[in-house]
């Protein structure tokens, strides 16, 4: 009984570690010498607005190959798993990143120290408010998902500097891609790092363990894309929303939403940061949730997996306190 117990042990490590290869190629532990190191992002001479809620300022926000363990056992990013960090994923990470071109956030050379920032929400408050030209001059543009520019730039703008995505929620049409825009990957699962290597080499993309088909091809070229350091993701959490770290039993623990995380990525490159496309009216159901599509407002209410008041409360307190700047009241 026991030696039987043995050995179906015995194969089914050895199947995951056979899976373990198919998966992850088997040069997967071979780095190429590129020089993906953080670099630091140039200060501005005067402190922002927010910087009362950020404990560290100069945290470089997206993940580079060669030092991103060091950096992980330096925020503790290694003592949390995915969502929140890169315990048990960190040999995931490697390999996806070993594959990436650059984790560089601005185009040297950056001559623009202090950035005037934008960051759009896909809400439907941006219908019919022509706010797009206002919105591309800005420095920085960082827009979510798939919230379309092509189609509604009278309404929302023509540029993207930022889009943040999950596999989920990235656009699949390449009429999307605009090659000024870098693509910052949010990594809840350890799926999402192996459908980004997937998608990247061009491999059959496996569908298993979304929570909605993702993305079957990548329109965007492997220079353009990041992994946003999951230390943000904690940091909005945490820190910004004050989620508990404990979720009471039979709950779901809730998750910052995109735009959440989107600002919080603002607070470490922005000197100053306005608001647009983040307001919800709960109190029309039937209203539109989003500037494009037919999604309304009861979609939103009905999330098990944000938190929205907590959301609606962290976004009134830096309005209110002129950390930000609404575009959209
Ligand atoms: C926006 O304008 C269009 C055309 O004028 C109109 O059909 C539509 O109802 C408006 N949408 C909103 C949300 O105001
Ligand atoms: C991309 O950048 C180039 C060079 O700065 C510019 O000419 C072009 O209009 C930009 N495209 C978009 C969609 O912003
Ligand atoms: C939205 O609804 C209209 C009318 O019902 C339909 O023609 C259109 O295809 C829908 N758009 C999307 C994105 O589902
Ligand atoms: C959502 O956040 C609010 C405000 O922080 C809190 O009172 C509430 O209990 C939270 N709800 C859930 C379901 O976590």
């Amino acid at each position: 009984m026991r030696g039987y117990l043995v050995a179906i042990f015995l194969s089914s490590v050895f199947l995951y570690y056979v899976l373990h290869c198919i998966l992850w190629g088997t040069n997967g532990y071979w780095v190429p010498l590129v020089d993906m190191k953080s670099k630091t992002i140039k200060p501005c001479s005067k402190a922002p607005a927010f910087a009362s809620l950020l404990r560290f300022p100069q945290f470089y926000p997206f993940l580079c190959a060669s030092d991103f363990a060091k950096i992980a056992s330096a925020y503790g990013t290694n003592n949390f798993a995915l969502p929140y960090g890169i315990k048990a994923s960190g040999e995931y990470f490697r390999v996806v990143l070993s594959k990436l071109k650059s984790c560089d956030v601005f185009d040297e050379p950056d001559n623009v120290p202090c950035k005037r920032c934008v960051v759009v929400g896909n809400g439907g408050v941006l219908k019919n408010k022509t706010l797009g030209e206002k919105i591309d001059s800005y420095d920085v543009i960082i827009r979510m998902n798939n919230g379309p520019v092509l189609g509604h730039e009278e309404d929302v703008g023509r540029r993207t500097t930022f889009r943040l995505f999950y596999p989920e929620s990235v656009f699949s049409d390449p009429t999307h891609n605009d090659p000024n825009t870098t693509a910052v990957l949010i990594v809840f699962k350890p799926h999402d790092l192996r459908w980004l290597l997937e998608v990247m080499i061009g491999r059959n993309v496996n569908t298993n363990g979304f929570w909605k088909k993702p993305a079957l091809n990548l329109i965007y070229k492997s220079h353009q894309i990041r992994i946003l350091d999951p230390y943000i993701i904690r940091e909005a959490a945490y820190q910004l929303l004050h989620f508990p770290t404990v979720f009471p039993k039979g709950q779901k623990p809730k998750h910052p939403t995109t735009g959440i995380i989107a600002i919080t990525l603002a607070f470490h490159i922005c000197s100053e940061i306005h608001l647009a496309g983040f307001k919800y009216s709960f109190y029309n159901p039937n209203g539109p949730l989003h500037y494009y599509g037919n999604a309304t407002m009861s979609l939103m209410s009905k999330n098990a997996y944000h938190n929205v008041t907590a959301e609606q409360l962290f976004l009134k307190a830096i309005i209110e306190k002129n950390m930000v700047i609404n575009l959209t009241q």
